[in-house]
């Protein structure tokens, strides 16, 4: 298995370019299913969920090429409409083809997700929202089957606005006849970014981005030509890897006002964070001492949880006591145990974490938990005294590309190394 080998003590300076968002990507491929056209989309990053939505993709009747960020693909038929464990397994957004292949065949038959280990992730939400729509659903041998030869237009409460949810009821609810209302929707950038890819298939959903959004269904739609939004978690993590390590980054290719809770708190915490709006770019450095924080993760516009690992590590050295809660997953301080590994002094306290500044972390042996914990531990291996091994770094490729090769770009001494 390889590993990443980090050298510490290292100050991130220079340029680097942000990718196109894996969570704007996921959902997008999977809304490609809805059409028999052609779909081509640019600035789709090379990552391995990526790789595995189009094989659940193709195993379902996708035909596609994917080449230097851009994928050409059409489904001319579904010619199955069952998405098997082997590739669910792998990835919990997988499943975001069940509202899809509802709508366009009338049956869906999903093996039940996996993906990262971080809380009990149930999917009820989803399966309500199909319900309401008049799915009829059934469960059993490790599977979950909805049929509905016509889906009608309804209201949908989410009880928590899921991202996920979200999405996969408004792929449902395009082909739908009538009138769809989801109510308490999740208000993330990746949802408006397929929202506008499916608007401009020929949908007609309005309210992408807040609270309600209203979709009257279509008889059918088109192939389409999309750009996927820049990917604001990777971005967020080169800018708190910039602070952590008081270096000097230009993060280019970013939508700063989808950054606006992190930059936020990097100012808070005595970081300076500068526009450049011309070239939707952000300078991002910090030279005196920095202030603790208390961080406390919400959905969308709040702090997004996909940056809460990094930012422990950032506050890790920080003077003081800062406090980060966790409100959108139930177990998502796996790193905490291996930052405290490498010197960290972090204390667990139901959901929140108390982290008490130490002076300086050791470089250790660690292993990455889950992708988001992975890029902590990268981040903190830069910040420590000596080497730092990072472990189980598959994580790590599932949702940053070339991480390796730009934190270098950047200065840093980082290896990747068969074990
Ligand atoms: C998406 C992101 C993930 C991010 C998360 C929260 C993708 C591919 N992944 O994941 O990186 O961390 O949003 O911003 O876009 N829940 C239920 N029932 C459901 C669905 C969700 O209880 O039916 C709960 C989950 O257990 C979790 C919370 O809602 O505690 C948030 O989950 P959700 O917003 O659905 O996250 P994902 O779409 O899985």
């Amino acid at each position: 298995m390889e590993k990443f080998v980090v050298e510490g003590k290292q100050r991130l300076t220079g340029r680097v370019k942000i990718s196109g968002a894996k969570n704007a990507a996921l959902p997008i491929l999977a809304g490609a299913l809805l059409t028999g056209g052609t779909v081509r989309l640019t600035e789709v990053p090379e990552l391995t969920d990526i790789y595995t939505m189009l094989e659940v993709l193709k195993a379902l009747g996708a035909k596609y090429t994917f080449s230097e960020g851009e994928v050409v693909l059409h489904t001319p038929e579904i010619t199955s409409a069952e998405a098997p464990y082997e590739q669910v397994r792998k990835m919990r957004a997988s499943f975001l083809v069940m509202g899809p292949l509802l709508a366009r065949t009338g049956r869906a038959r999903i093996s039940l997700p996996g993906g990262c280990a971080i809380g009990a992730r149930p999917i009820d939400l989803h399966l309500k929202g199909f319900e309401a729509l008049g799915a009829k659903i059934e469960m059993g041998h490790g599977y979950i089957e909805a049929t509905a030869p016509k889906l009608k237009g309804n209201t949908v409460y989410l009880d928590f606005p899921s991202v996920g949810a979200t999405e996969n009821i408004m792929m449902a609810a395009v082909l739908a006849e009538g009138q769809t209302i989801i109510e308490n929707a999740a208000e993330e950038p990746e949802i408006v970014d397929l929202a506008n890819f499916l608007n401009n298939m020929g949908a007609k959903i309005k309210g992408a981005g807040t609270k309600v959004i209203r979709i009257t269904g279509v008889k059918d739609l088109d192939g389409v030509n999309h750009t996927v939004i820049p990917d604001r978690i990777e971005a967020g993590t080169f800018m708190i890897g910039a602070v952590a390590t008081h270096g000097e980054v230009i993060v280019e290719n970013v939508i700063t006002d989808h950054l606006t809770p992190l930059i936020a708190k990097l100012i808070e915490a005595g970081a300076e964070v500068i526009e450049d709006e011309d070239q939707n770019a952000l300078l991002v450095r910090s030279k005196g001492k920095l202030k603790p924080l208390d961080i406390k993760t919400l959905p969308y516009p709040g702090f997004p949880t996909d940056l809460q690992a990094q930012m422990m590590a950032l506050l890790a050295t920080v003077p003081g006591i800062s406090v980060v809660t966790e409100t959108v997953f139930e177990n998502r301080f796996m790193h905490v145990t291996e930052l405290n590994r490498m010197g960290a002094k972090i204390r667990i306290e139901g959901r929140s974490a108390f982290i008490e500044g130490v002076e300086s972390l050791t470089g250790a042996r660690v292993k990455a938990t889950d992708l988001r914990a992975g890029a902590a531990l990268v981040i903190a291996g830069l910040v420590a005294d000596g080497v730092t091994e990072v472990g189980h770094i598959f994580h790590i490729d599932r949702g940053y590309e070339r991480f390796e090769e730009k934190l270098r770009g950047l200065g840093a001494k980082i290896y990747r190394v068969g074990d």
